[in-house]
């Protein structure tokens, strides 16, 4: 039986077409469903770009960006055929140049999509110019990138700008951590099972960890990163749906709008974090690396490339429970996971100092995607009633074989696109919630101009992070 779910034949046009994005995931995201017998014949991908490259150059350009991500499994033949289905042209989005030779392209018939992956400034002038030409009909779907604003106000304006021009169901708002293979089974294994949902309420969780450790730096990203930090760039996006989809409520149905109400009304019920609940944190030198104020060459950064932080959904289901939230870059290893600690059985039959009794469900999203239940049991041998704790695991790669070749976000996200399915996409006002929500936590940090607290590099981050659990009586699971 095939695993792969058709789509209908496309047309998708990517502005900003030979950028780092398309290089390094649309390309070869797009290939590798290709090479899968997911892209339908005569479905074509066209690049649009300002770039003087013509249709050979664009071609090899692409040719690379394959064989970069790939590697050497690839089959000439099938990467010849994808290159057959690529197309060029070379576009102003500020002037006139290109746009009726793209208006030549188009084709009644085919799924339409034009990629926005280039950066927000240029998000008016595309849409109008996409009209202006007539290029947009009623099913057409436009996909755009982060960043989604920079705050709340910049957010709002950008959604303006888009639903003056489209309307909020043909609009596809990436955020890449929703097409992860793991987070998408939080969602089986919470509304797949009976075991978990009785017990996935405050009554039984003592607390949740989500953390996205990183090993690199800022890399040659110092321009954007400085003026955003990870607050910015991580916690008000990926740690926000990773949040959701582990707090909220269970949908009606796994469609769009259901998931995303409930993932919504998440976002609006956090409560508001006091700055003693966070930590920032910036990376520091080792012997031979740089540090963080080099790397965005800003010798006074205030910027910070580690958060760690508690909040508290405000519900009747997690009153009483905190979310920790981590992420940060120059960690000691890629390391990404959220976990569910419950508590601790409420009496020892085997006496108190026998050991066990704290279940932990640890969903992993990279770099080695899996899912493990701690569980209790006695420990092996003839002396008395010892207990330990022990991982059920269930390891994608071991326990699901030739099936565990995980696909990038990007391939089951453009996918999704093609099938006009927008439950894995954020909506406008979720995204403006989540700024909401981030907002004061920054407006603070600004107010006070909050220096933030060096850490080592490929360390565990500072130790203010580490009091932050401490103080309440708990512990960070060790990253790596
Ligand atoms: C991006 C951030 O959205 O996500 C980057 O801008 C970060 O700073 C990246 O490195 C992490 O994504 P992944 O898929 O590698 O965990």
């Amino acid at each position: 039986v095939s695993r792969i779910i058709p789509v209908e034949q496309f047309d998708l046009i990517i502005f900003g077409g030979t950028g780092d994005l398309a290089r390094r995931k649309i390309l070869p995201g797009l290939f590798k469903r290709f090479a899968d017998g997911q892209v339908p014949e005569g479905s074509r991908i066209i690049g649009a770009a300002r770039s003087e490259m013509d249709q050979a150059a664009f071609l090899t350009f692409a040719e690379e960006a394959v064989r970069d991500a790939e590697g050497d499994k690839i089959d000439a033949t099938v990467l010849k055929d994808f290159l057959a289905i690529l197309d060029y042209v070379a576009i102003d989005a500020l002037g006139e140049e290109g746009w009726s030779a793209l208006a030549e392209k188009m084709r009644e018939g085919p799924v339409r999509a034009f990629y926005f992956s280039v950066g927000p400034s240029l998000f008016d002038d595309l849409a109008r110019r996409l009209q202006q030409y007539d290029l947009v009909k009623p099913d057409t779907r436009i996909v755009v990138e982060k960043p989604f604003g920079h705050d709340l106000e910049t957010a709002r304006a950008l959604n303006k700008v888009l639903s003056a021009h489209f309307d909020e169901s043909q609009i596809y708002r990436i955020d890449h951590y929703l097409g992860k293979e793991t987070v998408q089974n939080l969602m089986a294994v919470r509304f797949g099972n009976m075991l978990f949902e009785p017990l996935w309420n405050s009554q039984y969780i003592d607390h949740v960890q989500i953390t996205v450790a990183e090993t690199v730096g800022v890399g040659g990203r110092g321009g954007y990163y400085d003026k955003s930090g990870a607050m910015r760039d991580m916690v008000q996006n990926h740690l926000m749906q990773l949040l959701c989809l582990t707090a909220m409520e269970p949908p009606a149905k796994f469609d769009p709008d259901a998931v995303r109400d409930e993932k919504l009304k998440v976002i609006r019920a956090l409560e508001p974090v006091e700055p003693h609940q966070i930590v920032r944190g910036q990376y520091d030198k080792t012997d031979s690396e740089s540090n963080f104020r080099d790397d965005v060459e800003n010798p006074s950064s205030k910027t910070e490339s580690f958060v760690a932080l508690k909040c508290h959904v405000g519900n009747w289901r997690w009153a009483g429970t905190p979310f920790y939230l981590r992420t940060g870059k120059r960690l000691e290893a890629r390391d990404s996971e959220i976990i569910v600690v419950f508590k601790s059985t409420p009496h020892s039959i085997f006496g108190s100092d026998a050991g066990g009794g704290h279940n932990e469900l640890r969903i992993q999203l990279q770099p080695d995607e899996g899912i493990t239940l701690k569980v209790t049991i006695k420990e092996p041998g003839p002396g008395g009633m010892r207990l330990m704790d022990v991982p059920l695991d269930m390891s994608f790669a071991e326990t699901l074989g030739e099936h565990a070749d995980t696909p990038d976000a990007y391939e089951r996200l453009i996918m999704d696109v093609i099938r006009g399915n927008q439950t894995l996409f954020m909506r406008d006002d979720e995204v403006e919630a989540a700024w909401a929500w981030t907002d004061p936590i920054i407006q603070g940090w600004e107010a006070v101009h909050d220096v933030p607290k060096p850490y080592d590099s490929y360390s565990q981050g500072p130790t203010d992070a580490t009091l932050l659990m401490q103080r309440d009586g708990r512990e960070w699971r060790e990253i790596g």
